[in-house]
């Protein structure tokens, strides 16, 4: 059997934080964080992880059709759960109701989507799941230093979520891969876990990015990991009716596009309008796409991710 996604859902903060609020809070301007990025604007919620994760987790169900008493397992894939433990996808499970779910988190970063929808066809193909709630969500603005304009021009916050049920369609092929080698180009120290009592807590908690290192790693990986699951699947990249990639800077995703040689408008984006939501930022963008009516039964999708681990990830699907 194959996970087939039967529901989408998102949720975006209310608050908007544009390009010419932050030039009033760093040294940058509209015009660099635009031609650079794409981005002119993002979401920023003073909200927790898990309320986000909840809303989109409800829409989703809907969409579905389904009850949160169907669910088996729920995964969150998130680098910023509201707790150490209990795990977001704990919490999503009491606010919900989904008695009879096993409840996970993924820490994967910006492919945290993808490696929780790969692992719940694993789990499909098994036997062990039947119906599973993934959620990518994240407030990355609680790990971002809003006084480095290196990274802090990047990030907004958010959550998007997913259904999917064990059917004869669905996840056709898919890839994962790590480069723990590499982790040190995009750190982030989190929570002072070290025993006071013999050493200094220090003031870590904040992100640091080598950005030109975590570009070329992105153009050159992404279009790789596409081709083998593409081929895994026997699709040409040209057969695809969508891209489905992670919203991490326009030139990325315009770079992928021409490795792969297919036209504009199969390759969605909402960064200029969202930023990069780290894991939330796949699916947000597929309840986007969902939602505008643009897809089909039968259609080939691709999703995919990249992100700090390093971590990269490839799901190549029918609708
Ligand atoms: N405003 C104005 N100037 C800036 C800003 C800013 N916000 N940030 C940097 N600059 C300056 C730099 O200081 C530098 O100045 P200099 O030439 O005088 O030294 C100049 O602009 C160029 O800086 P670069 O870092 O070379 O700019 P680049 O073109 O590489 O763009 C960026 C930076 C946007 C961060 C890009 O490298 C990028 O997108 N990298 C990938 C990030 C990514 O994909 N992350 C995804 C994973 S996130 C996750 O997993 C949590």
């Amino acid at each position: 059997m194959r996970a087939r996604i039967i529901g989408t859902g998102s949720y975006l903060p209310e608050h908007c934080l544009t390009n010419g609020d932050l030039s009033k809070m760093v040294d940058t301007n509209d015009t660099w964080i635009q031609e650079r990025t794409g981005i002119r604007e993002r979401r920023i919620t003073d909200q927790g992880t898990t309320s986000m994760a909840v809303e989109a987790a409800k829409a989703a169900l809907e969409d579905a059709g389904k009850t949160a008493s169907d669910l088996d397992l729920i995964l969150v894939g998130t680098t910023t759960a509201d707790y150490v433990f209990p795990s977001a996808a704990c919490q999503v499970q009491a606010a919900l109701g989904a008695e009879h779910a096993a409840c996970f988190d993924i820490s994967a970063a910006c492919s945290g989507f993808i490696f929780a929808l790969n692992t719940a066809q694993a789990y499909i193909a098994s036997g062990m799941a039947q119906t599973i709630l993934i959620i990518g969500a994240e407030t990355l603005s609680k790990i971002v230093d809003w006084t480095d304009r290196s990274t802090c021009i990047l990030f907004g916050d958010g959550a998007g979520a997913a259904v999917v049920q064990a059917e004869e369609t669905g996840v056709l092929a898919a890839d994962m891969g790590s480069d723990g080698a590499r982790g040190m180009v995009l750190p982030c120290e989190g929570r002072p876990l070290r025993n006071s009592l013999v050493q200094n807590p220090g003031d870590g908690g904040y992100m640091h990015m080598d950005g030109q290192e975590v570009f070329k790693f992105a153009v050159r990986t992404v279009p790789e990991s596409i081709q083998k699951t593409l081929d895994s699947a026997g699709i040409r990249p040209d057969q695809v009716k969508q891209y489905i990639l992670h919203q991490a800077n326009q030139r990325i995703l315009a770079s992928v596009r021409k490795h792969l040689k297919v036209p504009e408008e199969v390759f969605a984006s909402n960064i200029a309008r969202c930023g990069n939501t780290a894991a939330a930022s796949v699916p947000i963008l597929l309840d986007e796409v969902s939602r505008s009516g643009s897809l089909h039964s039968g259609d080939i999708i691709v999703l995919s991710g990249f992100g700090a681990g390093l971590t990269w990830g490839t799901t190549v699907l029918q609708w």
